[in-house]
């Protein structure tokens, strides 16, 4: 990591505004005062066990209680030792000899179609959801699927990726959803780390009226080959297809069955396993400084627990609400918060399938208005669209049951805060700024609505049981106002448990940076009340449209272009995106620096990756600016990308005319 950074983080925002709950919220919601919020927050850090043992007996179904609340040996944690299980039981069977049983469990929204026929809409209550859930099991089982086992999800944002998350968690199998927008080579990759049997898919998507070929990307993904000539894929046995858009595809008699065919040939039983509360849940996979994605592992008891209580705390979840997230599920936040944490509270989740502004820029108000949505979540990039495409497309709309609105994602600039509580949210919603990574599985820094005034552009205060704070190079504690690195000194229970068959690895990212601490790998400082402003990455991530990306990631793809010879990827600023990648390329001898060439390494990039990782812009450069010691010297990249005067120090720097040139490139 470049030492710079950290000295670096100052704090340039300077907000004052200080949004104190009403009364009237304070006295509808679960924690109902500052007092009462620092009251819990202290005994959750001095009597950590306690307070855990407290949540998850009443929060959480079990099977057999845990003998130990935590087993802590760094950097391995072990969460209600002993304990037994189920996650799927503890979002849906324990709700069906309640009231809940006939609540709306997931309301979907389809995407309309191309020639303007309004979208399908299919709603499962409790009841139905868990039908469907306890027969997808039974497919699962009958291909061969078994505890411990992986399988690949790779869904559209339908109600049957949910249920093929459930069904997995039923049965003990651990899912590892890939988000649908990426390649045949990441679903290939993902199958080769996780040695997953099963890939559960669709014939296609929709996206904007386009038909995303789910189905022919994952044959791809089967034959993709390593360096060594191995299939990558080897391990898969089954592929079970979705019928969604009724695109031409290929079945491989023996290899591939269809979801419809298959649910008609089990029954409704299914009695769930009674698992670990340690067992593997899933694998997220998830871009770090390294060129290769790590699969995030999370397991059963933590993880749920850790899902409910936020869920149930942060949105202050009525009865009767109708809660939106609106991340797709191939990320962590439609696990945790489109899935899991609503159904482990008996809530009603709604999934929509497509994009914002598809067919026009209001569809997500047509849907607030249409399903009287109350608690919407959503991500910073959004919400600066929104601001872009104007007021007049949420003004057509009744917002008006809207109560509370979320982000997520990346740090929210006061103005789009200020914005979305005005015009999103009638100057009568709060909003909470959470502030979570797909590692730490649940939100851990976030205002509690009922209890926490919000400043614009601040997550404000830890969630219970998490103890972070901002730290120097040496892992001390730094003055308040300055900046620094952001680490949890503490852990808790729904924190990664490692990534996927690296245990190394693991430990070298998360629990080495500060010594006896996890690192967040993000910036941040804390204002004089104690508020966290979170800065963004300090390591080599980017946060594009909300969507982490590795630069070495890209940078590898890029190489993997044959006629590229080195590459360097920085972020630049970017209004809507937040941040923009941008890629300096020097090419092999002989290949000519020519403008299509742009376009085909940008589709490259795509393939490799995915469409997220497309560079925005591409910059031809005859050499890039190398220490003596050879390492690119990212920092004055990222100035240039900002198309800012180089400063700081390049005394280091081993051919001094490399940044002139540089300069003159034009985009
Ligand atoms: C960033 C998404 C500022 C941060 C749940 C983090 C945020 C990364 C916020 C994790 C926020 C997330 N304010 N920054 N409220 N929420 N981030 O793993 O840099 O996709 O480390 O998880 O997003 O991204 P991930």
């Amino acid at each position: 990591m470049d030492k710079s950074k950290v000295a670096n983080i100052t704090s340039v925002l300077q907000e004052q505004r200080v949004f104190p709950p009403t009364k009237e919220l304070s006295r509808q919601a679960h924690i109902k005062s500052l007092a009462e919020y620092r009251a819990l927050y202290s005994e959750s850090i001095r009597s950590p066990e306690r307070f855990w043992a407290r949540q998850a007996k009443t929060e959480l179904v079990w099977f057999k209680p845990w003998s130990k609340v935590l087993q802590w040996k760094l950097p391995i944690a072990k969460w209600f030792v002993g304990g037994k299980l189920n996650v799927s039981h503890n979002c849906l069977d324990r709700h069906l000899d309640t009231p809940i049983a006939n609540k709306a469990a997931l309301i979907w929204e389809g995407e309309p179609a191309a020639d303007g026929k309004p979208g399908e809409e299919r709603v499962f209550t409790y009841r139905q959801l868990h039908r469907e859930v306890c027969r997808f099991a039974n497919v699962l089982k009958k291909h061969g699927l078994q505890k411990g086992d992986r399988a690949i999800i790779y869904l559209p944002m339908v109600p049957e990726a949910a249920i093929a998350m459930l069904a997995c968690a039923r049965i003990g199998a651990v899912h590892s959803v890939v988000f649908g927008g990426f390649s045949a080579q990441s679903v290939a990759d993902r199958i080769a780390d996780s040695q997953a049997r099963m890939v559960i898919t669709a014939d296609g998507g929709f996206r904007r009226g386009a038909v995303v070929p789910l189905k022919r990307n994952v044959d791809e993904a089967l034959t993709i080959k390593d360096a060594n000539g191995h299939l990558l894929a080897k391990s898969i046995e089954r592929v079970i297809v979705l019928r969604r858009a009724q695109n031409e595809i290929q079945m491989e008699t023996g290899r591939d069955f269809w979801w419809h065919e298959e649910i008609g040939k089990v029954d409704a039983a299914s009695a769930p396993e009674k698992m670990d509360s340690e067992a593997p849940l899933f694998i997220l996979y998830t871009s770090g400084s390294t060129g290769k994605p790590k699969g995030i592992l999370h397991t059963t008891a933590g993880y749920l627990l850790g899902v409910k209580l936020t869920m149930k705390y942060v949105f202050d979840l009525k009865e009767t609400d109708v809660f939106w997230c609106t991340a797709d599920v191939g990320w962590v936040t439609g696990h945790s918060y489109v899935v899991y944490g609503p159904l482990a509270n008996g809530g009603t989740s709604l999934m929509y399938e497509g994009a914002p502004n598809w067919p026009e820029p209001d569809r997500f108000w047509h849907i607030v208005s249409k399903y009287r949505v109350n608690v919407l979540y959503t991500a910073p990039t959004a919400i600066r669209a929104f601001m872009k495409w104007g007021v007049d497309w949420p003004k057509r709309h009744d917002l008006s049951s809207l109560r509370l609105l979320g982000t997520v994602g990346e740090p929210i600039n006061p103005e789009a805060w200020i914005w979305y509580h005005e015009i999103i949210g009638g100057k009568r919603c709060p909003i909470v700024d959470t502030w979570w990574q797909t590692e730490t599985g649940a939100i851990m820094i976030t205002p509690l609505p009922g209890a926490i005034p919000t400043k614009p552009g601040s997550a404000t205060l830890p969630f219970f049981g998490v103890l972070p704070e901002v730290v120097d190079e040496a892992g001390v504690v730094v003055p308040r106002n300055s900046g620094g690195k952001l680490a949890i000194r503490k852990p808790w229970p729904s924190m990664l448990r490692g990534i996927w068959g690296d245990p190394q690895r693991y430990k070298e990212i998360y629990w080495s940076e500060i010594k006896g601490s996890y690192f967040t790998g993000d910036g941040a400082r804390q204002d004089k009340d104690g508020y966290f402003w979170i800065v963004g990455r300090i390591d080599d991530v980017l946060n594009v449209a909300g969507h982490r990306i590795g630069t070495a990631e890209v940078e590898s793809a890029l190489v993997s272009n044959q006629k590229v010879a080195e590459a360097a990827v920085v972020g630049r600023p970017d209004d809507l995106k937040g941040q923009a990648l941008v890629a300096f390329v020097t090419l092999k001898t002989g290949v000519p620096a020519e403008a299509s060439l742009r376009e085909e390494l940008r589709n490259h990039v795509s393939k490799e990756i995915g469409p997220v990782a497309k560079p925005d812009d591409i910059r031809f450069a005859e050499a890039l600016p190398k220490t003596r010691s050879g390492k690119i010297m990212r920092r004055l990249l990222k100035q240039i990308a900002a198309g800012g005067e180089i400063k700081g120090d390049t005394t280091t720097l081993e051919d001094f005319s490399v940044l002139a040139r540089l300069s003159a490139v034009e985009e």
